[in-house]
């Protein structure tokens, strides 16, 4: 039977230590930390995930605003909702939340963020900063996920580790990290021969498709650790790409859905706040 990762409690220990900071930086520089959150439309799972971390930032002592905007806004109104927070100094770091409305070009807009606000890490700055191997802000899910990895000490030089999903936000982040760490990284995508074969090859199983349990024991090499990013709601209820119970009893190490790769994402999202912070305003003192 496979070691379960717990990121739900390693997140409370991160959002733990982040409140700590949150209160010394106070103390040190009298400014609070702001996270601005754009949220454009009504979208059910996106106010559902900017109430999380609304709620996070509020625990770890961090001001969070919520800029809700109509779903019918114009890319011109919204860039300059982007350049008024990119201007305010009181705001430290900004998310826009994904997906926006088809209209709006959200590459374009996610352009427009200030690269040293963009707790996100989606801005081409901050992407081309990991993959040349000099991470600054970094996206929150898999910078989570290497901190599962390392939080049990799972090695990652030297194995071969292989990652399904190759979006922007989740799989080629995650490739550039895992390299970065000296593993040897496949990339695996919805052309990819033989998934089920190149993802029996792996000692650490990244998985980010969006295809609810689709990836069973067949799929997993005996003492291999998986990491389960999916998230879908199947029946009201939250599955991920990994059938978990058949997944179990193959893996050395596994990340359950929910409480795994899930609450690290908010964890992460709270320290890149930080991190804006510490640039913004402490490397300007
Ligand atoms: N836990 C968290 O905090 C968190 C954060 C972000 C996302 N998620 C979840 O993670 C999942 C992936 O998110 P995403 O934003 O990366 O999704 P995405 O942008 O839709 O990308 C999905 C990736 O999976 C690949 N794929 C789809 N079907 C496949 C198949 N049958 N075989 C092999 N590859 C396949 C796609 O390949 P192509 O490129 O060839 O189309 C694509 O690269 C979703 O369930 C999402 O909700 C969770």
């Amino acid at each position: 039977m496979a070691q379960l990762l717990d990121g739900k409690s390693l997140s409370l220990e991160i959002r733990e230590d982040v409140k700590n900071r949150v209160e010394k930086l106070i103390h040190k520089n009298g400014i609070t930390p702001h996270l601005a959150v754009i949220l454009v439309g009504d979208n059910p799972a996106s106010q559902s995930y900017v109430k999380g971390k609304e709620t996070a930032c509020r625990k770890a002592g961090i001001i969070s605003t919520v800029v809700k905007v109509d779903a019918l806004i114009s890319e011109v109104e919204l860039l300059k909702i982007v350049d008024d927070l990119n201007n305010d100094t009181s705001v430290h770091g900004i998310l826009l939340q994904l997906p926006i409305p088809k209209h709006l070009n959200a590459e374009n807009v996610i352009e427009h963020i200030r690269s040293d606000k963009d707790v996100d890490g989606f801005t081409p700055k901050n992407v081309a900063l990991l993959t040349n191997g000099f991470p600054h802000l970094v996206p929150c899910t898999p910078l989570g996920i290497i901190r599962i990895l390392k939080k049990y000490h799972i090695p990652i030089e030297g194995q071969h580790c292989v990652v399904i999903g190759r979006s922007q936000i989740v799989g080629k982040p995650m490739a550039s990290l895992l390299l970065r760490e000296n593993g040897t990284v496949t990339i695996c995508h919805s052309r990819t021969k033989d998934l089920q074969a190149m993802a029996k090859t792996a000692d650490i199983l990244v998985v980010a498709m969006g295809k609810p349990k689709m990836v069973n024991s067949s799929y997993i090499k005996t003492g291999a650790t998986v990491i389960d990013v999916g998230i879908s709601r199947v029946d009201d209820v939250i599955v991920g790409d990994v059938e978990f119970e058949s997944a179990e009893k193959v893996a050395g190490f596994i990340t359950p859905v929910p409480g795994g790769v899930g609450p690290m994402t908010i964890a992460c999202l709270l320290e890149n706040t930080l991190t804006c912070y510490e640039s913004l305003v402490e490397n300007k003192r």
